[in-house]
Protein backbone atom coordinates (compact mmCIF):
# COMPACT_ATOMS: atom_id res chain seq x y z
CA UNK A 1 0.00 0.00 0.00
CA UNK A 2 0.85 3.60 -0.80
CA UNK A 3 1.51 5.72 1.79
CA UNK A 4 1.83 9.67 0.55
CA UNK A 5 1.61 11.74 3.29
CA UNK A 6 1.86 15.30 4.18
CA UNK A 7 2.51 16.85 7.48
CA UNK A 8 3.09 20.23 8.87
CA UNK A 9 6.77 19.91 7.89
CA UNK A 10 6.02 18.26 4.67
CA UNK A 11 7.26 14.91 5.49
CA UNK A 12 6.48 12.84 2.63
CA UNK A 13 5.93 9.05 2.85
CA UNK A 14 5.79 6.90 -0.34
CA UNK A 15 6.32 3.56 0.55
CA UNK A 16 9.59 3.83 2.28
CA UNK A 17 10.75 7.14 0.59
CA UNK A 18 11.50 9.92 3.09
CA UNK A 19 11.52 13.37 1.02
CA UNK A 20 11.38 16.85 3.02
CA UNK A 21 10.29 19.66 1.32
CA UNK A 22 9.67 23.08 2.38
CA UNK A 23 6.08 23.61 3.62
CA UNK A 24 5.57 26.62 1.74
CA UNK A 25 5.39 24.57 -1.52
CA UNK A 26 2.74 22.31 -0.28
CA UNK A 27 -0.11 22.92 -2.35
CA UNK A 28 2.11 22.86 -5.56
CA UNK A 29 3.15 19.80 -4.47
CA UNK A 30 -0.36 18.33 -4.07
CA UNK A 31 -0.71 19.91 -7.45
CA UNK A 32 2.18 18.31 -9.15
CA UNK A 33 2.04 14.62 -7.21
CA UNK A 34 -1.24 13.49 -7.15
CA UNK A 35 -1.35 12.74 -10.90
CA UNK A 36 1.46 10.23 -10.78
CA UNK A 37 0.02 8.52 -7.48
CA UNK A 38 -3.33 7.10 -8.91
CA UNK A 39 -3.45 4.25 -6.43
CA UNK A 40 -3.00 6.13 -3.42
CA UNK A 41 -5.02 4.64 -0.78
CA UNK A 42 -3.85 6.86 2.42
CA UNK A 43 -3.09 10.16 2.35
CA UNK A 44 -2.98 12.78 5.02
CA UNK A 45 -2.62 16.43 4.42
CA UNK A 46 -2.65 17.57 8.08
CA UNK A 47 -2.18 21.34 7.87
CA UNK A 48 0.19 23.47 9.63
CA UNK A 49 1.32 27.40 8.83
CA UNK A 50 0.72 26.99 4.99
CA UNK A 51 -3.07 25.46 4.30
CA UNK A 52 -4.06 23.80 1.01
CA UNK A 53 -6.67 25.06 -1.11
CA UNK A 54 -9.54 23.88 -3.03
CA UNK A 55 -7.46 23.23 -6.24
CA UNK A 56 -5.64 20.54 -4.65
CA UNK A 57 -8.36 19.06 -3.13
CA UNK A 58 -9.85 19.15 -6.59
CA UNK A 59 -6.64 17.42 -8.03
CA UNK A 60 -6.63 14.63 -5.71
CA UNK A 61 -10.27 13.92 -6.36
CA UNK A 62 -9.90 13.48 -9.95
CA UNK A 63 -6.63 11.44 -9.59
CA UNK A 64 -6.27 9.37 -6.49
CA UNK A 65 -9.47 7.02 -6.92
CA UNK A 66 -8.16 4.44 -4.39
CA UNK A 67 -8.48 6.54 -1.27
CA UNK A 68 -10.18 4.78 1.60
CA UNK A 69 -8.32 6.98 4.45
CA UNK A 70 -7.89 10.72 4.12
CA UNK A 71 -6.96 13.27 6.46
CA UNK A 72 -7.45 16.82 5.81
CA UNK A 73 -7.48 17.73 9.47
CA UNK A 74 -7.21 21.52 10.10
CA UNK A 75 -7.32 22.69 6.58
CA UNK A 76 -9.54 25.59 7.58
CA UNK A 77 -9.07 27.30 4.27
CA UNK A 78 -10.91 24.79 2.11
CA UNK A 79 -14.21 25.74 0.88
CA UNK A 80 -17.32 23.28 0.61
CA UNK A 81 -15.95 22.55 -2.81
CA UNK A 82 -13.38 20.71 -1.82
CA UNK A 83 -16.16 18.14 -0.16
CA UNK A 84 -18.52 18.53 -3.17
CA UNK A 85 -15.24 17.38 -5.34
CA UNK A 86 -14.55 14.47 -3.10
CA UNK A 87 -18.14 13.07 -2.17
CA UNK A 88 -18.04 11.85 -6.01
CA UNK A 89 -14.90 10.24 -6.10
CA UNK A 90 -14.94 7.75 -2.98
CA UNK A 91 -17.56 5.07 -2.44
CA UNK A 92 -15.19 3.04 -0.68
CA UNK A 93 -13.91 5.83 1.83
CA UNK A 94 -13.62 4.23 5.02
CA UNK A 95 -11.21 6.80 6.59
CA UNK A 96 -11.91 11.12 6.76
CA UNK A 97 -10.57 13.57 8.91
CA UNK A 98 -11.58 16.62 8.87
CA UNK A 99 -10.97 17.98 12.47
CA UNK A 100 -10.97 21.77 12.95
CA UNK A 101 -11.58 22.45 9.06
CA UNK A 102 -14.14 25.24 10.81
CA UNK A 103 -15.11 26.01 6.98
CA UNK A 104 -17.11 22.98 6.25
CA UNK A 105 -21.00 23.55 6.21
CA UNK A 106 -23.63 21.12 6.87
CA UNK A 107 -25.00 20.83 3.74
CA UNK A 108 -21.84 19.65 2.00
CA UNK A 109 -21.12 17.23 4.66
CA UNK A 110 -24.99 16.05 3.97
CA UNK A 111 -24.22 15.90 0.62
CA UNK A 112 -20.49 13.51 1.55
CA UNK A 113 -22.84 11.24 3.62
CA UNK A 114 -25.35 10.36 0.72
CA UNK A 115 -21.76 8.91 -1.71
CA UNK A 116 -19.43 7.88 1.47
CA UNK A 117 -21.81 5.40 2.96
CA UNK A 118 -18.83 3.01 3.86
CA UNK A 119 -17.03 5.38 6.36
CA UNK A 120 -16.25 3.62 9.69
CA UNK A 121 -14.39 6.40 11.06
CA UNK A 122 -15.23 10.10 11.00
CA UNK A 123 -13.60 13.24 12.74
CA UNK A 124 -15.80 15.95 12.64
CA UNK A 125 -13.63 17.95 16.00
CA UNK A 126 -14.06 21.82 16.15
CA UNK A 127 -16.43 21.54 12.64
CA UNK A 128 -19.08 24.01 14.38
CA UNK A 129 -20.62 24.52 10.80
CA UNK A 130 -20.52 21.25 9.77
CA UNK A 131 -21.37 19.28 12.61
CA UNK A 132 -25.77 20.42 12.94
CA UNK A 133 -28.57 18.03 13.80
CA UNK A 134 -29.04 18.09 10.37
CA UNK A 135 -25.49 16.42 9.04
CA UNK A 136 -25.97 13.75 11.96
CA UNK A 137 -29.23 12.68 10.78
CA UNK A 138 -27.83 12.11 7.37
CA UNK A 139 -25.34 10.29 9.04
CA UNK A 140 -27.42 7.72 10.89
CA UNK A 141 -29.39 7.77 7.48
CA UNK A 142 -26.42 6.58 5.42
CA UNK A 143 -23.26 5.56 7.19
CA UNK A 144 -24.70 2.81 8.96
CA UNK A 145 -21.05 1.18 9.47
CA UNK A 146 -19.84 3.80 11.15
CA UNK A 147 -18.13 2.82 14.20
CA UNK A 148 -15.60 5.89 15.08
CA UNK A 149 -17.18 9.14 15.42
CA UNK A 150 -15.52 12.42 17.22
CA UNK A 151 -17.94 15.47 17.55
CA UNK A 152 -15.76 17.41 20.05
CA UNK A 153 -16.35 21.05 20.55
CA UNK A 154 -19.12 21.08 17.97
CA UNK A 155 -21.78 23.07 20.12
CA UNK A 156 -24.67 23.18 17.42
CA UNK A 157 -25.11 19.02 18.43
CA UNK A 158 -28.32 18.60 20.10
CA UNK A 159 -30.56 15.43 20.82
CA UNK A 160 -31.90 15.58 17.67
CA UNK A 161 -28.73 14.74 15.77
CA UNK A 162 -27.45 12.11 18.47
CA UNK A 163 -30.79 10.25 18.63
CA UNK A 164 -30.97 10.09 15.02
CA UNK A 165 -27.10 8.52 15.22
CA UNK A 166 -27.78 6.10 17.94
CA UNK A 167 -30.58 4.83 15.71
CA UNK A 168 -28.68 4.58 12.51
CA UNK A 169 -25.47 3.53 13.62
CA UNK A 170 -25.40 0.60 15.95
CA UNK A 171 -22.16 -0.66 15.50
CA UNK A 172 -20.97 2.65 17.09
CA UNK A 173 -18.01 2.01 19.27
CA UNK A 174 -16.06 5.62 20.05
CA UNK A 175 -18.41 8.72 20.25
CA UNK A 176 -16.51 12.13 21.30
CA UNK A 177 -19.28 14.67 22.77
CA UNK A 178 -16.85 16.37 24.41
CA UNK A 179 -17.99 19.72 25.01
CA UNK A 180 -21.12 19.30 23.33
CA UNK A 181 -23.14 21.42 25.51
CA UNK A 182 -26.37 21.02 24.21
CA UNK A 183 -26.97 17.35 24.47
CA UNK A 184 -29.40 16.45 27.71
CA UNK A 185 -30.00 12.88 28.70
CA UNK A 186 -31.86 12.23 26.03
CA UNK A 187 -28.45 11.52 23.95
CA UNK A 188 -27.00 8.85 26.44
CA UNK A 189 -30.18 7.09 26.97
CA UNK A 190 -30.88 6.75 23.06
CA UNK A 191 -27.00 5.56 22.56
CA UNK A 192 -27.41 3.00 25.75
CA UNK A 193 -30.52 1.41 24.18
CA UNK A 194 -29.61 1.38 20.37
CA UNK A 195 -25.41 1.08 20.30
CA UNK A 196 -24.71 -1.86 22.12
CA UNK A 197 -21.37 -2.25 21.51
CA UNK A 198 -20.80 1.31 22.16
CA UNK A 199 -16.86 1.25 24.07
CA UNK A 200 -16.03 4.34 24.79
CA UNK A 201 -17.77 7.61 25.35
CA UNK A 202 -16.40 11.33 25.82
CA UNK A 203 -18.92 13.47 27.64
CA UNK A 204 -17.03 16.48 28.81
CA UNK A 205 -18.31 19.37 29.89
CA UNK A 206 -21.86 17.81 28.89
CA UNK A 207 -23.11 19.69 32.57
CA UNK A 208 -26.86 19.03 31.39
CA UNK A 209 -25.66 15.06 31.87
CA UNK A 210 -27.76 13.38 35.07
CA UNK A 211 -27.61 10.36 36.79
CA UNK A 212 -30.64 9.09 34.51
CA UNK A 213 -28.16 8.88 31.30
CA UNK A 214 -26.04 6.78 33.65
CA UNK A 215 -28.24 4.49 34.60
CA UNK A 216 -29.45 3.86 31.51
CA UNK A 217 -26.05 2.80 30.42
CA UNK A 218 -25.30 0.61 33.04
CA UNK A 219 -29.36 -0.85 32.34
CA UNK A 220 -28.02 -1.24 29.11
CA UNK A 221 -25.49 -3.94 29.67
CA UNK A 222 -28.26 -6.04 31.99
CA UNK A 223 -30.24 -5.84 28.88
CA UNK A 224 -27.28 -6.77 27.14
CA UNK A 225 -25.86 -9.89 29.01
CA UNK A 226 -27.64 -12.79 27.31
CA UNK A 227 -27.39 -12.06 24.03
CA UNK A 228 -23.67 -11.86 24.07
CA UNK A 229 -23.60 -14.73 26.70
CA UNK A 230 -24.84 -17.10 23.82
CA UNK A 231 -23.17 -15.21 20.74
CA UNK A 232 -19.82 -14.46 21.90
CA UNK A 233 -19.02 -17.31 24.74
CA UNK A 234 -15.66 -16.01 26.69
CA UNK A 235 -15.48 -12.71 25.16
CA UNK A 236 -18.00 -11.12 27.85
CA UNK A 237 -14.66 -8.58 29.06
CA UNK A 238 -14.44 -7.33 25.76
CA UNK A 239 -17.86 -6.19 25.59
CA UNK A 240 -18.73 -2.89 27.16
CA UNK A 241 -17.87 0.48 28.24
CA UNK A 242 -14.38 0.56 28.78
CA UNK A 243 -13.83 4.60 28.50
CA UNK A 244 -15.88 7.21 29.94
CA UNK A 245 -15.43 10.71 30.37
CA UNK A 246 -17.40 12.63 32.77
CA UNK A 247 -15.11 15.45 33.92
CA UNK A 248 -16.95 18.94 34.49
CA UNK A 249 -20.59 17.10 34.24
CA UNK A 250 -21.07 18.33 37.72
CA UNK A 251 -24.71 17.50 38.14
CA UNK A 252 -23.54 13.22 38.59
CA UNK A 253 -24.03 12.44 42.06
CA UNK A 254 -21.55 8.79 43.37
CA UNK A 255 -24.70 6.43 43.12
CA UNK A 256 -25.23 6.88 39.43
CA UNK A 257 -20.85 6.99 38.85
CA UNK A 258 -20.54 3.84 41.11
CA UNK A 259 -23.62 1.87 39.54
CA UNK A 260 -22.01 2.36 36.16
CA UNK A 261 -18.28 1.79 37.74
CA UNK A 262 -19.97 -2.06 39.06
CA UNK A 263 -21.56 -2.88 35.93
CA UNK A 264 -17.92 -2.39 33.62
CA UNK A 265 -15.29 -3.93 35.28
CA UNK A 266 -13.27 -2.58 32.68
CA UNK A 267 -13.41 1.29 33.79
CA UNK A 268 -10.60 1.77 36.36
CA UNK A 269 -9.29 4.80 37.75
CA UNK A 270 -5.87 3.16 38.09
CA UNK A 271 -3.34 6.18 38.54
CA UNK A 272 -1.79 7.46 35.33
CA UNK A 273 -4.31 5.83 33.27
CA UNK A 274 -7.73 6.16 33.91
CA UNK A 275 -10.42 5.06 31.55
CA UNK A 276 -13.09 6.56 33.50
CA UNK A 277 -12.57 10.13 34.24
CA UNK A 278 -14.04 12.63 36.55
CA UNK A 279 -12.04 15.29 37.63
CA UNK A 280 -14.00 18.42 38.14
CA UNK A 281 -16.73 16.75 39.97
CA UNK A 282 -16.32 17.79 43.25
CA UNK A 283 -18.96 15.13 44.78
CA UNK A 284 -17.52 11.89 43.04
CA UNK A 285 -14.53 12.21 45.54
CA UNK A 286 -16.46 8.98 47.87
CA UNK A 287 -16.65 6.39 43.95
CA UNK A 288 -14.70 3.42 44.30
CA UNK A 289 -13.71 2.33 40.85
CA UNK A 290 -11.11 -0.19 41.29
CA UNK A 291 -8.13 -0.17 39.31
CA UNK A 292 -8.73 -3.28 37.24
CA UNK A 293 -6.58 -6.19 37.69
CA UNK A 294 -5.83 -7.27 34.32
CA UNK A 295 -5.22 -3.87 32.39
CA UNK A 296 -2.82 -5.27 30.37
CA UNK A 297 -5.61 -6.52 28.56
CA UNK A 298 -7.34 -3.52 27.83
CA UNK A 299 -6.18 -1.74 25.21
CA UNK A 300 -6.28 1.98 24.56
CA UNK A 301 -9.17 3.35 23.12
CA UNK A 302 -9.21 4.87 19.34
CA UNK A 303 -10.05 8.89 19.77
C1 LIG B 1 -7.48 13.42 12.89
O1 LIG B 1 -6.85 14.68 13.00
C2 LIG B 1 -6.61 15.12 14.31
C3 LIG B 1 -6.00 16.52 14.24
O2 LIG B 1 -4.96 16.56 13.33
C4 LIG B 1 -5.73 14.11 15.03
O3 LIG B 1 -5.55 14.50 16.38
C5 LIG B 1 -6.38 12.73 14.98
O4 LIG B 1 -5.53 11.78 15.57
C6 LIG B 1 -6.62 12.35 13.53
N1 LIG B 1 -7.09 10.98 13.34
C7 LIG B 1 -8.29 10.49 13.65
C8 LIG B 1 -8.52 9.06 13.34
O5 LIG B 1 -9.18 11.14 14.15
C1 LIG C 1 -15.23 -0.12 -4.07
O1 LIG C 1 -15.16 -1.41 -3.53
C2 LIG C 1 -15.83 -2.38 -4.30
C3 LIG C 1 -15.81 -3.68 -3.51
O2 LIG C 1 -14.55 -3.89 -2.95
C4 LIG C 1 -15.14 -2.49 -5.66
O3 LIG C 1 -15.79 -3.45 -6.46
C5 LIG C 1 -15.22 -1.13 -6.34
O4 LIG C 1 -14.51 -1.18 -7.55
C6 LIG C 1 -14.62 -0.05 -5.45
N1 LIG C 1 -14.87 1.24 -6.06
C7 LIG C 1 -13.93 2.15 -6.23
C8 LIG C 1 -14.34 3.43 -6.88
O5 LIG C 1 -12.78 1.98 -5.83
C1 LIG D 1 -11.57 14.31 29.16
O1 LIG D 1 -12.06 14.89 27.97
C2 LIG D 1 -11.54 16.16 27.67
C3 LIG D 1 -12.18 16.59 26.40
O2 LIG D 1 -12.00 15.59 25.41
C4 LIG D 1 -10.04 16.12 27.53
O3 LIG D 1 -9.53 17.42 27.34
C5 LIG D 1 -9.45 15.54 28.77
O4 LIG D 1 -8.07 15.40 28.57
C6 LIG D 1 -10.08 14.19 29.03
N1 LIG D 1 -9.47 13.68 30.22
C7 LIG D 1 -8.68 12.61 30.20
C8 LIG D 1 -7.95 12.30 31.47
O5 LIG D 1 -8.58 11.88 29.22
C1 LIG E 1 -29.31 22.57 30.65
O1 LIG E 1 -29.35 22.90 32.02
C2 LIG E 1 -29.59 24.25 32.29
C3 LIG E 1 -29.41 24.48 33.78
O2 LIG E 1 -30.10 23.49 34.50
C4 LIG E 1 -30.97 24.63 31.79
O3 LIG E 1 -31.24 25.98 32.02
C5 LIG E 1 -31.03 24.33 30.28
O4 LIG E 1 -32.33 24.56 29.81
C6 LIG E 1 -30.64 22.90 30.00
N1 LIG E 1 -30.54 22.72 28.56
C7 LIG E 1 -31.23 21.78 27.92
C8 LIG E 1 -30.99 21.70 26.45
O5 LIG E 1 -31.98 21.02 28.50
C1 LIG F 1 -22.58 18.54 45.39
O1 LIG F 1 -22.12 18.84 46.68
C2 LIG F 1 -22.51 20.12 47.14
C3 LIG F 1 -21.83 20.37 48.47
O2 LIG F 1 -21.88 19.23 49.26
C4 LIG F 1 -24.05 20.15 47.25
O3 LIG F 1 -24.47 21.41 47.69
C5 LIG F 1 -24.63 19.88 45.86
O4 LIG F 1 -26.04 19.81 45.93
C6 LIG F 1 -24.11 18.56 45.33
N1 LIG F 1 -24.57 18.38 43.97
C7 LIG F 1 -25.16 17.27 43.56
C8 LIG F 1 -25.56 17.22 42.11
O5 LIG F 1 -25.37 16.33 44.29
Amino acid sequence: MFMFCLLCRLTIIVSQIFISLCEKNMNNLVLSLAPKFTKLQTLILRQGNTQLEDNAIETIANFCHDLQDLDLSRSFKLSDCSLYALAHGYPNLTKFNISGCTSFSDEALVYVTNFCQKLKILNLCGCVKAATDRALQAIGRNCNMLQTLNLGWCENVGDLGVMSLAYGCPDLRCLDLCGCVRITDNSVIALANECLHLKSLDLYYCRNITDRALYSLAHSRVKNKPSMWQSMKGRYDEEGLRSLNISQCTALTPSAVQALCDTFPALHTCSGRHSLVMSGCLNLTSVHCACAVRMNTIPHTAH
